[in-house]
């Protein structure tokens, strides 16, 4: 889809790219990152144009964008520019509206366009539409720029730190939202950011660049288990491990659980303890096969019965969804002193169990030293 064929980009005698290649696939979200001054501003402004390659071209769908009429070309590719660059005379809708106006939509058609994007990034038009950006708190204007740039419905977006200016709980949402609306849209994005976490949570693949150069480029998860030098372990942090665990999800790492109704409890904590300590946590669960609590076996392995006594639990605090990341789940075992989460649907029905044992050995398989 977006392919760099050693680029370079020269401003007077500074090179800010130093002869990059990489490739980008369709619907793809490609994340890079590094330090400030590092290039990516200019790597992005080298795909709609808005700066040209001193050597080295850009290709999109194959075709070097040189070849395309820039204002062509800049209509198939939304841009969230750095620090939200709302037009403060201009209402939100005119704002979203600018697109389709310079392609001469015409005005019902326009506003249709603007409340459905409204209500896409999950902001009430009625409510919204005409606002001025003095008037919108910072994640909302996060979340403008961002319905601007789909306006005309480009299948490429590029996204210069588009949550950089909000505090990090509404990045938090933020990152989520846009995770959630690229699952639906499924467009080519390249997506700037400063934020590694940011990174390991949206990207498909990283690009880590360095002095204008790329450093190294990959999944997430094998970035974190093999960074390619030490700029790049620095980069990452001594805590790679933990920030691996936010690539996977429950879902995928999930064992089948073993319930049983509330009324069993007394009977089965106290039945002999047959094969030295070596059973499964029971999840208790109510009529409505709610999970309510746990029956956890006794490590003492000269223990008379298999099971400690019966606790009670609350779902929302031991148990994680599908959806939920891997690191999520090893938070919630070891704030309660577990050896398994639970995996818990909407209704609070138990789907299977998160074990500590199964995160400690998939470490320990995919860490390099
Ligand atoms: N118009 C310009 N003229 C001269 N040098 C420039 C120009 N724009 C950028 N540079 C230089 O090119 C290098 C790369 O800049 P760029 O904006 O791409 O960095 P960045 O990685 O986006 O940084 P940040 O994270 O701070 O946004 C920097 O050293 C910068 O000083
Ligand atoms: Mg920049």
């Amino acid at each position: 889809m977006i392919e760099f064929q050693d680029v370079v980009k020269q401003y007077n005698t500074q090179t800010a790219i130093d002869d990059i290649s990489f490739t980008i696939g369709e619907a793809e979200v490609c994340v890079l990152i590094g330090p400030s001054g590092c290039g990516k501003t200019t790597s992005l402004k080298l795909i709609n144009r808005m700066l040209e390659p001193s050597s080295g071209a850009v290709l999109l769908n194959g075709k070097p964008v040189g070849s395309f009429n820039p204002e062509q070309l800049r209509r198939g590719i939304g841009y969230v520019i750095q620090s939200v660059g709302l037009l403060p005379h201009m209402n939100v809708a005119e704002n979203v509206g600018i697109v389709p106006r310079l392609l001469k939509w015409e005005r019902s058609r326009r506003e249709k366009r603007t409340d459905e994007l409204l209500d896409l990034i999950g902001l009430d038009p009625g409510l919204y539409r005409g606002k001025y950006p003095a008037q919108l708190s910072g994640g909302e204007a996060q979340r403008i720029g961002v319905a601007r740039a789909l306006a005309a419905d480009p299948p490429v977006l590029l996204m210069d730190e588009p949550f950089g200016a909000v505090d990090p709980l509404n990045r938090e949402i933020l990152q989520l939202e846009f995770a959630v609306l690229q699952r639906k849209l499924r467009k080519t994005v390249v997506f700037v950011t400063h934020d590694l976490d940011e990174a390991i949570r949206l990207a498909d693949t990283v690009v880590i660049m360095k002095d204008g150069r790329i450093v190294q480029q990959g999944q997430p998860a094998d970035i974190l288990a093999h960074p390619a030098d030490n700029f790049v372990r620095q980069f990452v942090g001594a805590d790679r491990a933990l920030k691996r665990l936010a690539c996977f999800q429950v879902v995928d790492h999930m064992q089948s659980a073993e319930t049983i109704p509330r009324e069993q409890t007394a009977k089965r904590q106290q039945a002999p303890n047959g094969d030295g300590g070596q059973h499964p946590v029971l999840w208790v669960t109510n009529a409505d096969h709610a999970l309510v609590g746990m029956l956890e076996p006794d490590p003492d392995h000269h223990s008379a019965v298999a099971y400690r006594p019966y606790v009670e639990l609350h779902a929302d605090e031991v148990g994680v969804r599908p959806v939920a990341s891997l690191r999520e789940a090893l938070s919630r075992i070891l704030g309660q002193g577990l050896r398994a989460a639970p995996v818990i649907s909407e209704e609070g029905m138990v789907l299977g169990e998160v074990r500590l044992s199964d995160i400690e050995e998939l470490n320990q398989r995919g860490i390099a030293r």
